[in-house]
């Protein structure tokens, strides 16, 4: 047994050794790596080229490329990572010629599989794991997409990137050619360069330089002092990643050159394999010259002025950002017709972020709702669509789908499913156009809750709906319920006023430490659900201004009943007492857990949906939402109340109090910034 132990140690003794002895690569052209390389996703090898293709230009694929055995760059005895080299040589062909999509990185990681997503991730990154150290993901990103999400400069640059994807610096794709005269390289050119990144662990700098040629500038783009030993673990793996989105580019390795503790062989890349270049842009010239009637071209040109000055008008170039947009974009001209040229008589409701217009597209004849936003600031509208961007793809049979969209100037169109029964506000208050049976409540609230369920954990990332509340659920014609505007509170986040954060909601629905951190999460929008839940049963306003003072806030008042053993006292007087009183019950003590003080108090969507399925009994105890219940409401009151806008005290009796609460945004907001400042 001894024996055999000391066997195996002396095995794994001499096991580690062999794998280290590893320090130096080569590959000029990639024809005779063998199983030397492990390639994941898409990346495959050129054969009969030689090149290391890590993706081609479809979108939202990823491909990886690593050393097959792991390196050592640490020092076992002392921690301290060693200095390292390497050279490579790359070129990116994007699908169209000035929009990149998303670029790639030369990256040194724990494993060669990384848990990784597409698009702006550079198939590094998940979305939950950006900017944990316990990632050890050391990257050097050839970014050629600007994400407003990680701070990108621009959609042509070079980064370092370590544990992250906010770079930790970066610069425009260029080179010195002496000290100080800097020539602009575009990455995504569709021509080879050439990349240096040198770490020296004596001096702690990191250096990258870029170049067309293959001689090595002396003046690096990038030098950032750090030291990599908290980064690196001892064995690392190296190779590439890269990814594309909806923005897509073909991204190939021509050659590599790396090694530990020295320099790396050459890379001369004249000798390296080099891409065919198959453009696909030839046809429009070669017609061009064809037509040689001078009477044609003369009419074409003539023509072409004249559409010209036509569409001048309602014409708007698309931007990059905009084709990053997934659905359809629609003319301007299509979705006016569509509107009767928005009417006023086609309005089907207004908020805070500007007017709905029933509609019907001219060609398919389908019915739709166009939201027409306006907005100011183009960085706004820009960061905005970034956004929809990524949750134009959200598809839920509970949510209100994105069909597509136009932007014309500082308006934003966005083209939705129309919805006939409208919004379910307009089923429970005040003068409801029709009673909602508790079947078909119930069915509502689950609906609903599994909409939110699938923005907060279904998805590949996180997408918090931020203004959950009665208007804007929205009922198809069998009366499902959809939740509509995911997303859309964003906007006013980003709004003209960036450079303070803005609390984005409605009142009543807005949880207690949104106005002290103006920062939205899946918990406050599980506060915002209880309260419609509380609305759902009661068929009351979250805040009733024509209710009794103690009746003003409805979770107050609910706790308050619930507290005396009245529970039912709660519900909507117009049910009739037709209702299943254990679906009811526990739909009321849901509503006041997700009405925690805490955000942590609160349960997840997850758990809320098992509830609902009855799969999980409601606790018999449901505890006091301790603190004040709508806190911030009794300090909004009294800044209200002490402040010269008093007059907007008519705001509780507006009706249309539940539009949002970003449409008041002048006084009330910024008096709630004031005194949580
Ligand atoms: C691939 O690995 C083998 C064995 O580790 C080595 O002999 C060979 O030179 C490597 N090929 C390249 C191109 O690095
Ligand atoms: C790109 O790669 C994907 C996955 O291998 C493949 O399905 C697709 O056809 C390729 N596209 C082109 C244009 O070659
Ligand atoms: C590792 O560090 C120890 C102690 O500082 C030193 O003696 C040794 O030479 C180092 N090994 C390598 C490979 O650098
Ligand atoms: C993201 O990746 C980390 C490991 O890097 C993993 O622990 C985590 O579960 C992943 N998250 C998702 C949502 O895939
Ligand atoms: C970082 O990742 C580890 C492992 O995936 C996880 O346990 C930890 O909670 C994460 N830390 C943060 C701050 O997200
Ligand atoms: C690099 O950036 C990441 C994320 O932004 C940060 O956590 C880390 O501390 C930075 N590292 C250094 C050495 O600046
Ligand atoms: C990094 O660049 C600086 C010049 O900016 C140079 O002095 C230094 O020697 C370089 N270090 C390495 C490791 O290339």
């Amino acid at each position: 047994m001894a024996d055999i132990l000391r066997l195996l140690c002396a095995l794994l003794v001499l096991s580690i050794p062999v794998s280290s002895q590893v320090s130096e690569l080569f590959f000029p052209g990639f024809k005779d790596v063998g199983t030397n390389l492990t390639l994941k996703g898409i990346a495959e090898i050129e054969k009969n080229l030689g090149i290391l293709k890590l993706t081609n230009d479809t979108s939202r694929l990823m491909g990886h490329a690593f050393y097959t055995s792991p390196i050592q760059f640490k020092n076992s005895t002392n921690g301290k990572a060693f200095s390292f080299s390497t050279s490579f040589a790359f070129t990116i062909v994007p699908e169209y010629s000035k929009l990149g999509g998303h670029g790639f990185a030369f990256t040194i990681a724990p494993s060669k599989d990384l848990n990784s997503l597409p698009s702006q991730y550079l198939g590094l990154f998940n979305g939950s794991d950006i900017g944990n150290s316990s990632t050890h993901i050391f990257a050097i990103e050839f970014d050629t997409v600007q994400d407003f999400e990680f701070g990108d400069i621009n959609d042509n640059h070079v980064g370092i990137d370590l544990n992250s994807l906010k770079s930790n610096l970066s610069a425009d794709g260029a080179y010195y050619t002496d000290a100080s005269t800097k020539q602009n390289i575009n990455l995504k050119s569709g021509k080879a360069i050439q990349a240096w990144v040198d770490y020296d662990s004596a001096q702690n700098v990191l250096n990258v330089t870029i170049s067309p040629f293959s001689s090595k500038p002396k003046t690096p783009i990038l030098s950032f002092n750090v030291d990599l030993s908290s980064i690196f673990e001892e064995y690392m793996y190296v190779g590439f990643s890269a990814s594309t989105g909806l923005l897509a580019s073909s991204h190939y390795i021509l050659g590599w050159s790396f090694k530990i503790g020295g320099q790396p062989q050459h890379l001369d890349l004249a000798s390296l394999p080099s891409i065919p270049i198959p453009r696909k842009q030839h046809t429009a010239l070669k017609i061009g010259v064809s037509v040689s009637a001078i009477a044609l071209a003369l009419s074409a040109i003539s023509v072409t002025i004249y559409v010209f000055v036509k569409k001048l008008k309602n014409a708007e170039p698309i931007e990059s950002w905009e084709l990053e947009l997934g659905p359809h974009r629609y003319s301007y001209q299509e979705l006016k017709k569509a509107t009767k040229g928005f009417k006023e008589k086609e309005i089907l409701g207004k908020g805070g972020f500007g007017q709905v217009f029933k509609g019907t597209l001219p060609k398919s004849k389908t019915q739709v709702a166009v939201k027409r936003i306006s907005n100011d600031s183009k960085q706004g509208l820009r960061e905005f669509v970034a956004e929809i961007a990524s949750i134009g793809r959200l598809r839920h049979r509970n949510l209100v789908q994105l069909l597509g969209w136009c932007r014309r100037k500082g308006d934003l169109l966005l083209v939705y499913d129309y919805m006939e029964n409208g919004s379910l506000d307009t089923f429970l208050f005040d003068e409801p156009k029709a009673v909602l049976n508790w079947e078909q409540r119930f069915q509502i609230i689950k609906g609903i809750a599994s909409a939110l369920h699938y923005l907060h954990e279904g998805f590949e990332q996180v997408v918090i709906h931020r203004d959950v509340k009665a208007s804007n659920v929205l009922l198809d014609s069998e009366l499902n319920g959809r939740l509509g505007d995911f997303g859309l509170a964003r906007l006013h986040e980003h709004g003209s006023n960036s450079n303070t954060t803005r609390v984005v909601g409605t009142l009543g629905y807005l949880a207690p430490e949104m106005p002290r951190t103006g920062k939205s999460s899946t918990g406050s929008d599980v506060y915002a659900f209880g309260a419609l839940l509380l609305e759902v049963v009661c068929g009351r306003r979250p805040i009733e201004p024509k209710a009794k003072p103690e009746e003003l806030v409805l979770v107050d008042w609910v706790w308050n009943r619930y507290e005396e053993g009245k529970i039912l006292e709660v519900v909507d007087p117009r049910l009739d007492g037709v209702y299943n009183e254990s679906e009811v019950v526990m739909v009321v003590k849901l509503g006041l857990m997700c009405s925690a003080y805490g955000p942590r108090s609160r349960p997840n969507m997850r758990l809320v949906m098992r509830y609902l399925d009855g799969e999980v009994e409601i606790p018999e105890e449901v505890r006091a939402p301790s603190g004040s219940h709508v806190p911030g409401f009794d300090d909004f009151v009294s800044s209200l109340a002490s402040s010269s806008s008093f007059d907007k005290m008519s705001f509780y009796s507006n009706r249309d109090m539940d539009a949002s609460y970003a449409s008041l945004s002048t006084s009330p907001l910024c008096l709630l910034q004031g005194q949580t400042r």
